[in-house]
């Protein structure tokens, strides 16, 4: 069945080159033969995916097994990217097995591709055999402004590192690396084979693969390019773990994510070559920033044992804490600004005690937390800890955050003009995506708010405190204390404790109305409306008269995107939270100017403004709660 409609979508692109999306990763059922159910292929099949997926001997992310014997004999080849740790690597062999074998379900040859990982089995021979066909092709739909330019530096990034990955162990087979091109972008680039293949055969995989770029793709920001036996893949933005970059060891990242698209795929002709596609995430165009801040002490953080800072040293940097460079307060703790000696800026976060985590527990949160990178994030540089100090120190952010414009009217109307303030806005967005989906784990900021917003010298916004939660051991989905802002918090996070991305998309949707109105919700009053701005807004809404709700110092030239804008303000902040959109979809309504958005319901209206919310009467327990600080309410268990 799967086969005869891959089959056919494959004659679609074939003669109408159009390209194809399904929400699926990209598979392949082969028509060289069937099993049946009761068959000893089928049985030994299980029991191979089965041991690949508990072997828990392999460390190199490369398995090459077979099981039972003759014409029934399976084979399977799964190889799992480079920059992974083995046990993402099994957890994500072990789920594309399961979803091989649903996709094709009698068919004794398949592959398929995950983001991290691909597996392949066949009733052939398959190890130490070079297969460049099928090879399918996925772009990322942006393009790039300056195609020359960007090819002069792409053409010879991909053969450096080719011969790289070609000339690897016979147990790894994996290059990544990144260089500089037009228009202050970075080319980020992996290429891997599965390492059974020598080095003559797996250069030619790549080398054909890295030769269709220009029949499909030229001028796109990035594309991925699988075949059985290899695999390339570039971006503008940074998709693996910059850790496997300098070193050979083992790294980690990311998820499988749905990557979307997908192509078609003929078998038996192992001439064909096939392509489309299109997908994923439109994200982050110039990634990380450039690496001006790059100081002895980032050089050091590279190495996972020296992300520890020196008490004193900190010490110092802050002039003892002192009072004159505490940069803000909240709930997790008190903010300093600081100096090294060599004088790279920090800003200092020093945790306020009392997480039941123990030391072991807290440098692996730090790990995970320093590999998150994003130009919409602010950079953690490293920690310290010390007795009961907790420290964290960030890269210094030179503009202050966003509610010192936005809330001030004269600054939000001499600087922060539409243009500005959309670009804030879908960064912010681009940040919280890759905190939701694109790191190595789910991050649920549970705080985001305009003070959290850092703005850089370009007023590029950065998102700030993120996983500060799960330093602090917060990380189930229910939780007893509650950290979150008056204003922001969605309801059923303040009044039940319950946390999900969908309650940092209700932040977001405050976020963006408040961006668009200059007008702060915690302290939104309007003639009789002490609803706050979330009501205001959707009063406005069903009336047609959204237009009261903009800040009157934007150009009315940009109408349209302001509309947009509010639109999905008010689709993030609906009391249903099933139906807020997820931050992917919103990154996507964002880069879109033809989707059509669906009529947003009713938000939630917590009883923000002028009487503080009675938010301990429904929570039965005492609640501290300061007007522009994270709130922390101490629910009892229900
Ligand atoms: C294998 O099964 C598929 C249906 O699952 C069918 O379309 C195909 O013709 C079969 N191939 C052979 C060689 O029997
Ligand atoms: C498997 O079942 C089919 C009928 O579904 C039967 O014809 C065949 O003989 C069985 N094969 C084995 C190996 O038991
Ligand atoms: C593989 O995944 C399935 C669910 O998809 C799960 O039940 C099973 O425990 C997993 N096996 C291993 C070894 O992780
Ligand atoms: C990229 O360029 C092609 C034509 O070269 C155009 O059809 C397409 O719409 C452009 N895509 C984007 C996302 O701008
Ligand atoms: C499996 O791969 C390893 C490492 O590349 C290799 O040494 C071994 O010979 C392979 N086994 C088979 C059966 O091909």
């Amino acid at each position: 069945m799967c086969c005869s409609r891959l089959v056919l979508s494959f004659c679609f692109i074939l003669f109408h080159a159009v390209a194809l999306t399904f929400a699926q990763d990209p598979y392949f059922c082969f028509e060289t033969g069937n099993y049946t159910s009761n068959s000893t292929y089928k049985a030994n099949l299980n029991t191979l995916l089965a041991s690949m997926s508990s072997n828990t001997e392999i460390d190199y992310g490369f398995y090459n097994f077979s099981a039972g014997e003759g014409s029934e004999k399976a084979n399977a080849i799964a190889l799992c990217r480079g920059d992974i740790s083995t046990e993402e690597c099994r957890s994500c062999v072990n789920k594309s097995s399961h979803d091989l074998l649903h996709y094709c379900p009698n068919q004794k040859e398949a592959i398929i591709w995950f983001t991290t990982c691909m597996v392949r089995y066949s009733n052939k021979l398959i190890f130490g055999v070079m297969e460049d066909s099928p090879l399918s092709a996925y772009y990322n739909t942006k393009n790039v402004s300056d195609v020359e330019g960007f090819n002069k530096v792409l053409k010879p990034l991909l053969d450096r590192l080719r011969i790289r990955a070609a000339s690897g162990s016979s147990t790894r087979k994996f290059a990544v690396g990144s260089a500089a091109a037009p228009d202050f972008e970075t080319i980020h680039a992996l290429l891997m084979c599965t390492p059974d293949l020598d080095e003559l055969e797996c250069s030619n995989c790549l080398r054909k693969a890295a030769e269709y770029i220009p029949k499909c793709c030229d001028g796109k920001q990035g594309g991925r390019y699988i075949a059985p036996s290899c695999d390339l893949r570039y971006e503008v933005y940074s998709f693996y773990d910059p850790a496997a970059e300098t070193t050979s060891s083992e790294g980690k990242e990311r998820h499988s994510s749905k990557t979307a698209v997908i192509i078609a795929v003929p078998t038996v002709v192992p001439v064909l070559l096939i392509i489309c596609i299109y997908t994923f995430y439109l994200r982050v165009r110039k990634p990380r920033e450039k690496d001006e801040r790059k100081s002895e002490i980032v050089d050091e953080m590279s190495n996972a044992e020296s992300l520890q800072i020196k008490f004193s040293m900190i010490k110092v940097a802050t002039e003892n804490f002192s009072t004159a460079n505490k940069l803000g307060e909240g709930g997790f703790g008190v903010v300093y600004k600081g100096r090294f000696s060599n004088g790279q800026e920090i800003a200092v976060k020093r945790l306020s005690s009392g997480s039941g985590q123990g030391d072991l527990e807290f440098m692996n949160e730090v790990q995970l937390v320093v590999r998150l990178q994003h130009r919409n994030l602010v950079k953690l540089l490293g920690f310290c800890l010390k007795g009961s100090e907790r420290l964290l120190v960030y890269e210094f952010v030179p503009n202050a955050s966003l509610d010192h414009f936005i809330f001030d009217p004269i600054k939000r109307a001499q600087i922060l003009n539409w243009d500005r303030r959309y670009k804030i806005i879908e960064g912010i967005a681009r940040g919280l995506l890759y905190l939701h989906e694109d790191s190595r784990f789910r991050i649920i900021h549970r705080d985001l708010k305009a003070s959290n917003i850092l703005l850089d010298a370009d007023m590029n916004p950065k998102i700030s405190d993120f996983g500060t939660a799960r330093l602090l051991d917060q990380t189930q989905g229910n939780t007893k204390k509650i950290i979150g802002t008056y204003g922001y918090m969605a309801p059923e996070y303040a009044m039940r404790g319950y946390f999900s991305v969908k309650s940092d998309v209700f932040s977001f949707g405050v976020l963006v109305l408040e961006i668009i109105s200059g007008q702060k919700n915690s302290s939104f009053a309007e003639g009789e409306n002490v609803e706050g701005l979330l009501s205001f807004a959707w009063k406005n809404w069903r009336e047609g008269t959204v237009s009261n709700l903009v800040d009157p110092t934007l150009s009315s030239s940009s109408t349209a995107e302001i509309m947009k804008c509010i639109h999905i303000g008010l689709l993030c902040v609906q009391e249903n939270v099933a139906k807020r959109p997820t931050i992917a979809s919103v990154v996507l309504m964002l880069s879109s100017y033809s989707l059509t958005l669906s009529v947003p319901t009713k938000p939630a209206f917590l009883m923000y403004s002028s009487t503080r919310p009675d938010i301990s009467s429904q929570s039965q327990n005492s609640l501290e709660v300061t007007e522009s600080d994270p709130l922390v309410l101490a629910l009892s268990q229900p």
